[in-house]
């Protein structure tokens, strides 16, 4: 078999240079999904398919179409689209998102600013802050980086929001809407969930998909677009929780399984039917000897022996994480093109 086969193709990809403020096309090898190969995996002496969905070369692919739409709009003397994200504090966590979000804008072209408070600020000085970019007009959307100092609600912030910059779509009328099938802006990390499933062309119709979790952010809202009418969607959804009974044996009638319960390998083989699709969305910092940081991101599913009975299964690292904040880029694109609400 001649070498060339295996070859991937080379896409341009289009990056800023702060410096020579000009965009420049970067040769950077990008997988299509398409291409990406299935793992011959032995399980008891017998020969498997397991494909490893790739959130990184998926994520690649479409911060690249999203430069390129970007950089048309900018050469037709269009708005560059404007993200602002607001962090409270200094949670490790928080601040390396952050900071892949800011990096991410850079990328694909958008202008980025990022506000810092300390978390002493006060909720109604928070509240302030939010107000100021819900009136600037140069500020498409914008973001207030969770979890919040315990002092100041949530809730009260997002809901602060103006539900046409709210890019994160936690704003109850953006998840209302989506709950409905109305054009909105989808959460993040849903939406890369969905995007993943088109791009391996998983098929969802009359599955059953089920979803462990229920959180806002993550549980319910991809249990309803699982359920919605139309691909991604059309699938029978069952979602399972800290309190649901014979969890393991709803799992087992599962075709697809959303993991976003919190619970580090939490999903074990017993728990997943042979060919199951497995999507994870674990992320909890565990602590490691393996590396320098003392910890590792750990998902909620059990790779090493889960992995084997599945035809597909995302990674952690790797998996959704990277299309979590490809999300936020494509809703902060479609604020600035004013594509869901004037
Ligand atoms: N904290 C963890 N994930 C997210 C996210 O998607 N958006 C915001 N605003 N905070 C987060």
């Amino acid at each position: 078999m001649g070498r060339d086969k295996d070859k991937k193709p080379v896409i341009p990809r289009l990056t800023r240079n702060p410096l020579k403020n000009i965009l420049i096309i970067r040769r950077l090898r990008v997988k299509p999904a398409m291409t990406l190969k299935s793992t011959l995996i032995r399980v008891n002496n017998k020969k498997q398919s397991m494909q490893l969905i790739d959130g990184k070369a998926i994520a690649d692919q479409v911060k690249q179409e999203i430069a390129e739409e970007v950089a048309a709009i900018k050469a037709k003397g269009g708005k560059t689209p404007h993200l602002a994200v607001i962090i409270v504090g200094h949670d490790g966590g928080s601040e390396t998102y952050v900071a892949h979000k800011v990096k991410s804008c850079e990328q694909v072209g958008f202008k980025s600013t990022k506000i810092c408070f300390e978390d002493n600020i006060t909720e109604d000085e928070l509240l302030a802050q939010i107000e100021m970019l819900n009136n600037d007009a140069d500020v498409d959307g914008f973001i207030v980086q969770l979890p919040l100092p315990k002092h100041i609600s949530e809730q009260k912030v997002i809901e602060a929001i103006d539900h046409r910059k709210d890019v994160d779509g936690f704003h109850p009328i953006n998840v209302g809407r989506t709950s409905i099938g109305l054009s909105s802006f989808v959460s993040a990390t849903p939406a890369g969930i969905l995007e993943l499933l088109k791009r391996y062309k998983i098929e969802t119709s009359g599955k059953h998909c089920v979803v462990i979790g229920r959180s806002n952010i993550v549980g319910k809202p991809v249990a309803s677009l699982m359920m919605q009418k139309g691909y991604p969607g059309d699938s029978t959804v069952t979602v399972c929780h800290s309190r649901t009974k014979n969890i393991k044996e709803i799992c087992l009638q599962a075709d697809i399984i959303i993991a976003a319960i919190g619970s580090p390998n939490f999903v074990k083989a017993d728990m997943v039917k042979e060919g199951a699709v497995v999507i994870d969305v674990g992320t909890t910092r565990v602590p490691s000897t393996e590396t320098k940081s003392g910890w590792k991101l750990t998902g909620d599913v059990d790779f090493a022996e889960v992995a084997p009975k599945c035809s597909f299964i995302t990674p952690v690292p790797g998996g959704v994480g990277p299309m979590t904040i490809c999300s936020l880029l494509k809703n902060t694109l479609l604020a600035g093109k004013k594509e869901i609400y004037e």
